[in-house]
């Protein structure tokens, strides 16, 4: 049987597709930089390969005898380097198909440097020759974990959202379509845009997680400079930071932006809403 490789299997999407895919008979591999974690996959009977973007010998030895790939990067400067030696080392290992994971808007013109990154790793599997599946998915509800040390600290989180209603997608469905596009048939050459089931402001985000945690939780809102430095006290760097403010602007300009019907279309169900979301996480809100 041939193997489906799963990078950033230790990350929020990687993982929420290596959970679908469990269970189903496949022969899967996971890619992870440490070996104390691909020691602690096989561990649970899972196929681990330990390797490196930026290693082209070990990108070999991951993707030998692999018919589709997952493709996934942590936020990095470093995506359209790594990303694409990891294309050119599918193409060279005869892999069939990539599902890549890239981000809603991608494109060489967006003010964001990270959609700029994606559009740019897009136009590369694209004329790799092998067959693909983008998936372009909003800001993840599984962001919102970030808040947890002023949820707990204070009852509070905070950002530079305004009023604006963002329609914000559980990894958890970005995993799923990711499984169906690995495994099902239809879905070669399109590009699915993953948001959630409906459009929340983060005053709706705050009363959902306190109704979960049974406590009262508020949405601040911070002005912009406020909303850069915070996300940089707590650890993004500088582009990043200004990726997301920017990213929030741009929400508040267009006040309530319309979900899209992809999640629906490639799983038959809708995805996962903001209370489904704030009752499974609960636990880890709550501490
Ligand atoms: N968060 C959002 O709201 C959002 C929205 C839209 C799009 N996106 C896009 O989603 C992607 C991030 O997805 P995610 O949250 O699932 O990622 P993540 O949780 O940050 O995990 C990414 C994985 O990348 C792996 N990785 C990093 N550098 C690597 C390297 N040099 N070689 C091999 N593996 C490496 C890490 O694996 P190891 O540490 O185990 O090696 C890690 O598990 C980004 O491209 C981002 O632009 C995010």
């Amino acid at each position: 049987m041939k193997t489906i490789l799963i990078t950033g299997a230790t990350g929020t999407t990687g993982s929420a597709t290596l959970q679908q895919l469990q269970g189903k008979g496949l022969a899967l591999r996971v890619m992870t930089r440490s070996a104390e974690k691909a020691a602690a996959f096989e561990k649970q009977g899972i196929s681990a390969v330990v390797a490196d973007y930026s290693d082209p010998a070990s990108l070999a030895r991951a993707l030998d005898g692999v018919e589709r790939a997952f493709l996934v990067h942590s936020p990095s400067l470093e995506i359209p380097k790594h990303e694409k030696a990891f294309i050119d080392a599918a193409k060279k290992a005869g892999v069939k198909k990539i599902v890549a994971l890239s981000v809603i808007g991608a494109g060489p013109d967006s003010p964001l440097r990270l959609s700029r990154m994606h559009a740019e790793v897009e136009a590369h599997l694209k004329n790799s020759g092998m067959a693909y599946t983008i998936l372009r998915p909003h800001s993840f509800l599984q962001n919102l974990l970030g808040n947890i040390p002023t949820i707990q600290g204070q009852g509070a989180m905070y950002s530079n959202n305004g009023e604006a209603k963002i329609p914000l997608i559980d990894a958890r469905d970005i995993g799923a379509v990711a499984a169906a596009a690995l495994t099902e048939e239809g879905h070669d050459g399109k590009a699915y845009t993953l948001t959630g089931p409906a459009a929340v402001s983060f005053q709706e985000v705050a009363g959902a997680i306190g109704k979960a945690i049974g406590r009262e939780v508020h949405f601040v809102n911070v002005p912009d400079d406020a909303a850069k430095q915070g996300l940089m006290g707590a650890g993004f760097p500088e582009w990043l930071a200004d990726d997301l403010v920017t990213l929030n602007q741009w929400g508040r300009q267009v006040g309530e932006q319309q979900p899209s019907e992809d999640v629906q279309k490639v799983l038959g169900r809708p995805g996962h809403s903001l209370e489904d979301f704030a009752r499974d996480y609960a636990g880890a809100f709550k501490g």
